[in-house]
């Protein structure tokens, strides 16, 4: 059983790294004690930025520290794979960062390590965790909005970034849907479940890489999706679900909204507001409270994001993937 403070690894020094750090500080019961980086100095230098006790130059170090209650993998996605695993091996309960791996494969390969060993693990789709994104979910699975028909969500920034951004690379995994895209096809299935067709156009760099795709998925019920990825223009970044006797919207960030409006058939709309004391609405601490509470619990899921969700996600953006001809190296 996790004692009262849960103590955090970080595996990697970049950007979300040092996001998720930051954000840590704002929860008492969350202590960074170590950091691990490719490279000792890197290392150094975010724990003396962060004012964590332990810095290791490699990952198998921070892999095989028995006082760590959980560690944090924040890798490019194509490093999730490798750097997860290395943890679950040695015992480590993980978060890993979205997209969870490359592709379905090595996905299916780190839940069923984790299974096997029975450890923690989860994708940290902060999104599944922000208050305002469960409100939603409560109140469509509560019928709001009758049976729900229809789901358009976007996300799309405009760059330019340089072939040598790791977005661009098709060695780090890079093109829009798999770090950007995850997040409309994560919600549409978070309302709706993993969808029975898939189809998908989009542009790709001279990299072999997504600049943007177009999906549409689709259930037996009839009902749709349309979600829209972009690494070459900043789109609305907006989602709204359709029902039967109403409909949902979300302005411009839909997966930590700082509000949404419910529209019933019939009635005036309403807007919900997040609440001020669930903190900036950008904090990845909803994530980490959330796997500090199944720790305590001694879960090896959280029910708000379940391995199973993730393998569905996984499973069709590597059907898009199969629409629009991305393939990564080694695949
Ligand atoms: N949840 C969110 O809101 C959010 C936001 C941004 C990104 N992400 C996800 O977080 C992950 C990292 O994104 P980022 O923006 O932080 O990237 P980043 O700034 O490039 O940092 C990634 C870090 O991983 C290590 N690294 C770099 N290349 C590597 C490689 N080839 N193999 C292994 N490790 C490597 C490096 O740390 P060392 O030098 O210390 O080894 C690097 O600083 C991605 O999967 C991305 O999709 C999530």
């Amino acid at each position: 059983m996790v004692e009262q403070r849960v103590r955090w690894g970080i595996l990697a020094t970049g950007g979300i790294a040092a996001t998720f750090a930051a954000d840590l500080v704002d929860l008492p019961d969350a202590e960074v004690v170590a950091v691990a980086s490719r490279s000792q100095a890197s290392a150094d230098a975010f724990a003396e930025r962060f004012g964590i006790g332990r810095a290791y130059g490699d990952w198998e170090s921070l892999a095989a520290d028995e006082d760590i209650d959980v560690v944090y993998v924040a890798t490019p996605h194509s490093a999730h794979r490798a750097a997860a695993g290395l943890c679950l091996e040695a015992g480590r309960n993980v978060l890993c960062e979205k997209p969870f791996t490359l592709n379905l494969r090595e996905a299916e390969e780190l839940v069923a390590l984790a299974r096997d060993r029975g450890r923690f693990l989860m994708e940290a789709m902060w999104m599944y965790c922000n208050p305002m994104v469960r409100r939603l979910k409560a109140l469509v699975d509560d019928g709001a909005i009758g049976e729900v028909r229809s789901v358009s969500a976007d996300f799309g920034i405009a760059g330019p970034f340089p072939a040598s951004h790791r977005l661009r690379d098709p060695a780090q995994g890079g093109g829009a849907l798999l770090d950007l895209g995850v997040y409309p096809v994560s919600f549409a299935q978070l309302l709706l479940g993993e969808p029975s067709d898939i189809t998908a156009r989009a542009a790709l760099s001279d990299e072999g890489v997504d600049l943007q795709t177009g999906a549409v998925l689709s259930w037996e019920s009839g009902a749709l999706a349309s979600v829209h990825c972009s690494i070459v223009g900043g789109t609305a970044t907006a989602a709204s679900v359709t029902g039967s006797q109403g409909r949902i919207d979300i302005p411009h960030g839909f997966f930590f909204p700082d509000h949404f409006v419910l529209h019933r058939d019939g009635r005036d709309p309403e807007k919900f507001l997040a609440d001020s004391a669930d903190g900036p609405r950008t904090s990845m601490r909803h994530e980490a409270i959330e796997v500090m509470r199944a720790l305590r619990a001694g879960e090896t899921e959280s029910p708000l994001v379940p391995l199973d969700g993730t393998l569905a996600v996984m499973r069709t953006l590597d059907a898009i993937r199969d629409r629009i001809g991305v393939r990564y190296p080694g695949e």
